[in-house]
């Protein structure tokens, strides 16, 4: 099958179209013909990404955790759904991705696909919505009423944020480009920053939660935003390292659930959560999209069935 792969070379890391195997569903996974597949383009940095689960170095890892595709077998012990629906969601950041053809996952990580989204908008969605739904509901428990700034509105966990804290009925205050200001306020916030000319720590105080997805000196200067019981949620691949330990405690990674998925799901057919699909990628074109993210709102899709549309 057709798949992008991580390869390195004498000029270092580079993703390349390689030829790979079929993949079989094994015991409790499913086998899915790939139809969209979405782009995380930090993920090639990640401990699993260069890493097995026991520790050895990994090489060859195919990118690519959140698909949108149609069931093509089931492994043993799988009851459903069944070979020919369409589901959208993730795999384990261990195992080959979905840029490519054909990727496993289990069916307790995908739900069935919103039917009124094309294959390229359900795929931009599983990561995006899924750390924005644990982080705010479940990491920070945001309620009605309270008061959250989201770093990175316009990002493609941050669209996800600045929904799913407005339709809590939380006050969002969140920080982006100017470029994105009006994009902002129309998707729910009630007040947009600036990063490049407004400091977010001069103006705001007393927040009951930071949802952040820069991390570094973002993330330190967020902590006095907070009020003295508030609640602080990293995503931030710079937090993932880190020795602190008050940002040990709100790093957090994103599983894959799929009964939050089909919530997430319901919403998106209703037209109550947008998708926000920057661009839809050829295939051959994966590479330039994970090495050279361009800059825009929400995220970048690959088209590996060569027919979603976006
Ligand atoms: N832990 C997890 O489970 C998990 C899951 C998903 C993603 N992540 C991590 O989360 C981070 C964000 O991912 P993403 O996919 O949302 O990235 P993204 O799509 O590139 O979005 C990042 C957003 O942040 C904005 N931004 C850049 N610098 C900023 C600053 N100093 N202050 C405020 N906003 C700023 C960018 O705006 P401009 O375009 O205007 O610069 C962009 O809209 C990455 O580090 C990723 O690795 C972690």
């Amino acid at each position: 099958m057709r798949a992008i792969q991580l390869q390195q070379t004498s000029a270092g890391p580079a993703l390349i179209e390689a030829d790979l195997p079929s993949p079989k569903a094994g015991p409790g996974e499913l086998l899915i013909r790939v139809h969209a597949a979405g782009v995380t383009p930090t993920e090639l940095l990640w401990y699993p990404t260069t890493h097995q689960q026991s520790g050895e170095a990994r090489t060859g890892a195919v990118p690519g955790h959140e698909l949108s595709g149609v069931v093509e077998a089931l492994g043993a012990g799988v009851e459903g759904p069944p070979v020919g629906a369409a589901v959208f969601g993730m795999n384990d950041w261990f195992a080959d991705g979905a840029t490519a053809e054909l990727c496993v996952t289990r069916p307790e990580w995908v739900a069935a696909k919103p039917a009124g989204l094309s294959h390229a908008e359900a795929a931009s969605a599983p990561i995006g919505a899924l750390t924005a739904w644990q982080g705010l509901y479940e990491r920070a428990g945001l309620q009605a009423g309270e008061s959250v700034l989201v770093h990175g509105g316009a990002g493609a966990v941050g669209i996800y944020a600045v929904q799913l804290a407005r339709r809590r009925g939380a006050r969002v205050v969140t920080t982006g480009s100017a470029r994105n200001r009006y994009f902002l306020l129309e998707l729910g916030a009630d007040q947009v920053l600036d990063y490049h000319t407004e400091r977010f720590d001069e103006v705001l105080q007393g927040l009951d939660v930071v949802f952040d997805v820069i991390g570094g000196e973002t993330l330190e200067r967020s902590w006095g935003v907070l009020k003295p019981q508030g609640r602080m949620v990293t995503i931030a691949a710079a937090s993932e390292g880190t020795q602190d330990e008050r940002t040990k405690q709100a790093f957090f990674i994103v599983e894959p659930k799929g009964d939050q998925l089909a919530e997430i799901a319901k919403l998106l057919d209703a037209g109550e959560l947008r998708p926000i699909v920057q661009s839809v990628a050829a295939f051959a074109d994966a590479p330039a999209a994970y090495l050279h993210p361009a800059k825009g709102r929400g995220k970048v899709v690959i088209d590996v069935a060569g027919a979603a549309e976006a």
